[in-house]
């Protein structure tokens, strides 16, 4: 009975200023580690002191924002990693964004995250009176340096041509936007993103997946072995034999075609020696539709050669005897 409940005192004081006063308040979602080379989100949002102005309770204008490493405070000269005034540094480390404003949100993005961030970093809000300056309390990162990434399929079992898969690279450190580095037997994939998408897979999509973070080559995983099937050994084995046999018969009609033409040739050479006139005129046309002549000829030779050829010498024949 002499003990009097401490939390509950507590929450009791703080409903009661924060209804009153609505004192600054700085909200982080922790980040429980981030690993080295990853980017890392702190989001943050805050509340600035309200102040009676004109008669009226309005929130204290935030003139400065400032985050800062490893201090109470954040104030005057303590190193910050940003500072939206610049008043001790000229310039802002790139490696650290302020991704919020100087109303109500505080996030803070850190690229490349390296061991020096492992710390308590800290939000400071100044308006334009110094009593309404305020700092949140500490968001501690956690840096992780031996992370290694592992790879995990959104299918377990087997690769089936023509279906998806989605590999994702994960940690089982925290971490936001991460920027990997994906590849295949060693061979660096175009992707970045923590997920790899494989939209209907084929025998090509086959092979040793492993993943690490763009900035970090001692995070690489372990491989992840895809082996998706070749197509059927039976199909494989037709189109094969298709192939062949269609080859050797072009090759067969082509040979039969030259066969045909050469003794067309042989053939209209015979005749030649019988009239010159005749052979003179046929060699002319001969001369300027070579292939076609060849075709004509080779359609004939199936069907009617013999006749034609009979009655021509027939015809030749006939002419001679009438002129005899
Ligand atoms: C603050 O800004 C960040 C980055 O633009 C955004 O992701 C986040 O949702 C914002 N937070 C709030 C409370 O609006
Ligand atoms: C993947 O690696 C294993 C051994 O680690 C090897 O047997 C296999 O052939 C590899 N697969 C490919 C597609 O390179």
């Amino acid at each position: 009975m002499a003990v009097v409940e401490p939390k509950v005192v507590c929450c009791c004081l703080l409903l009661l200023t924060g209804a009153v006063s609505q004192g600054p308040r700085v909200d982080y979602r922790d980040p429980a580690c981030a690993v080295r080379g990853s980017t890392l989100t702190i989001l943050c949002s805050f509340t600035p002191q309200s102040v009676v102005e004109d008669g009226k309770r309005v929130l204290a204008e935030i003139v400065r924002v400032v985050w800062c490493q490893n201090h109470q405070i954040c104030h005057l000269t303590t190193p910050s990693v940003y500072d939206s005034e610049l008043r001790y540094a000229r310039v802002n480390d790139p490696r650290y964004r302020y991704l919020g404003d100087k109303k109500g949100n505080c996030t803070l993005q850190i690229t490349g995250v390296q061991r020096g961030d492992n710390a308590t970093f800290r939000f400071r809000m100044e308006a334009k009176e110094t009593k309404n300056h305020f700092t949140g309390r500490g968001v501690t990162v956690r840096v992780s340096d031996g992370a290694q990434m592992e790879v995990h399929s959104s299918t377990d079992g087997q690769f089936k041509r023509g279906e998806a898969v989605t590999l994702n690279c994960t940690t089982k450190c925290t971490f936001h936007q991460l920027e990997v580095t994906w590849l295949r037997d060693g061979h660096a994939l175009k992707h970045t993103g923590p997920s790899l998408h494989l939209a209907a897979l084929t025998a090509m999509d086959s092979g040793n997946y492993t993943c690490r973070l763009k900035n970090n080559v001692g995070s690489l995983s372990k491989a992840f072995s895809v082996l998706v099937e070749a197509e059927e050994e039976g199909s494989v084995q037709v189109s094969l034999i298709v192939g062949v046999v269609s080859a050797v018969l072009m090759l067969l009609c082509f040979v039969i075609l030259v066969l045909v033409i050469i003794r067309q040739k042989n053939q209209s050479a015979v005749r030649g020696e019988a009239g010159p006139k005749y052979n003179q005129a046929e060699g002319a046309q001969q001369q300027v539709e070579d292939v076609t002549y060849a075709h004509i000829q080779f359609r004939a030779s199936g069907s009617q050669a013999r006749p034609v050829e009979v009655e021509d010498d027939s015809i030749i024949y006939i002419s001679v005897v009438a002129r005899g």
